[in-house]
């Protein structure tokens, strides 16, 4: 096995984590406290308050990251994870939330606040709030998807109209990811989410998917008797949309027997989707009182709900996905790994689920995208990653583009180095499990 590098460190000025430790995170969890005063059971608000307070001291004041107590881990195992990673990670440099791997502080951030739920029994998501209000706003691009999928006729289509069927739908479910929340506090506005989700700006951003492995993903959806194809999700509202409107291809055009769509079991990276959240979808599509009333919206509904009571929508959760094991890691997760060795493709969203199969790694931007995520390209699961780069961690490229792209953002005055950062640009990259 080759070499592998280091973590990305939220010291490092040239990693995103920087600013997100220093004020991504601080945003965050001062939003959450404030929509802790309307969204957390009056018996418990000031207790759930105080605990979200102290999170935000210790990120504040560069504290030493503290593991989770005994009371915590009984009342979620999991977090022994948690504390095995910190302590080998604390053997090597003394962990700090300003200076310690941002993937594991990330992760371990999100637990911090699960743990507060459930010490005090509140089980509340407390970016629900936000996850609602973006979604609301966003109700033009809601209708133009389901508009597109409700007349989507498959019938009549020979293979290669069924293959730019496959693609565009791909595509969508790809853009979907172009703007999450967790970036909102990051000063991206709701406009612009708006100005990456139509028809039109999808064509024109064909040009940054800057690898781009659908052939392969066709070809092996193609080359297996009809059976499953899984999407490991990303976040809810828009992009669960997007992801769902996928889900609704995949099986009118039968290049799928069933789908089924993992989710988070806790709240995650602040719009991550939890089983709750594909139900207060469902749910919103026809609530006059959430989006404009249309049959579009309706009829779309109509055919989820139909898709999930026949069996062939299925969804699926495992507390795997909110561990800070990356996804080398997948088949040691025996029964989660058994489960997957049944799909013909599985389909990762997103910027995270990307730094995951990578291991948020710092490597060369050149790196085969089969070599960045180690065991995963021999473990038998055909995976494609459909990921918008938020985040340092690319690979794949060719040799030059990374620097081309950095010199492009330096010549209009800006950072460079953090192109990859910016959701503009987006890897389609595909592994048949078989390397
Ligand atoms: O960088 C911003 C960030 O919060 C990252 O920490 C994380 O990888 C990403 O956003 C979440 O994005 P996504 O929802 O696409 O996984
Ligand atoms: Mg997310």
């Amino acid at each position: 096995m080759s070499q592998v590098p280091d973590y990305y460190y939220n010291d490092d000025p040239k990693s995103f984590g920087y600013s997100t430790a220093r004020s991504r995170w601080p945003k965050i969890l001062t939003q959450a406290i404030d929509d802790a005063q309307t969204l957390v059971p009056a018996n418990v608000k000031s207790q759930f308050i105080e605990g979200l307070q102290l999170i935000l001291d210790q990120i504040n004041n560069d504290s030493k990251v503290v593991p989770f107590t005994d009371e915590e881990i009984a009342a979620n195992p999991l977090l022994k994870t948690y504390n095995h990673s910190l302590e080998e990670l604390n053997r090597h440099r003394q962990l700090t939330w300003q200076t310690g791997p941002w993937l594991y502080l990330e992760c371990h951030l999100y637990e911090m606040i699960e743990a507060i739920n459930l010490r005090l029994d509140a089980h509340v998501d407390i970016f629900s709030h936000l996850k609602d209000s973006t979604f609301k706003q966003l109700a033009a691009g809601v209708a133009e998807l389901a508009k597109h999928v409700n007349h989507l006729d498959t019938t009549q289509l020979d293979e290669d109209a069924l293959s730019l069927v496959f693609r565009e739908f791909i595509d969508i479910s790809l853009w979907g990811n172009a703007t999450d929340l967790s970036l909102l506090a990051g000063g991206v506005s709701v406009d612009e989410i708006k100005l990456l989700q139509g028809k039109e700006v999808r064509k024109k951003n064909e040009q940054n998917i800057l690898v781009n492995d659908i052939d392969q993903v066709w070809k092996q959806l193609r080359s297996k008797p009809l059976g499953r194809v899984d999407i490991v999700l990303d976040n809810s509202g828009f992009e669960l949309l997007a992801d769902l409107c996928l889900t609704v291809c995949l099986l009118k055009s039968k290049l799928a027997k069933e789908v089924h769509i993992h989710c988070k079991e806790i709240p995650w990276f602040v719009s991550d989707t939890m089983p709750k959240d594909v139900n207060l979808l469902l749910h919103q599509l026809s609530d006059a009182d959430f989006f404009p009333n249309d049959p579009e919206l309706t009829t779309l509904k109509q055919s989820l709900q139909h898709y999930i009571d026949i069996g062939k929508l299925i969804v699926d959760h495992h507390p795997f996905w909110t561990l800070d094991l990356n996804f080398w890691h997948i088949p040691e997760a025996n029964d989660l790994y058994q489960d997957l060795l049944e799909s013909n493709l599985i389909i990762f969203k997103g910027d995270l689920n990307y730094r995951k199969l990578t291991g948020d790694r710092q490597w060369d931007p050149t790196t085969p995208f089969t070599t960045a995520i180690q065991q995963l390209a021999t473990s038998k699961l055909p995976i494609v990653t459909l990921r918008t780069c938020k985040a340092d961690v690319v690979v794949g490229l060719a040799p030059g583009q990374w620097e081309e792209i950095a010199q492009k953002y330096t010549d209009m005055g800006q950072d460079g180095q953090f192109w990859v950062a910016l959701g503009k640009w987006a890897v389609i990259q595909f592994s048949s499990g078989q390397s």
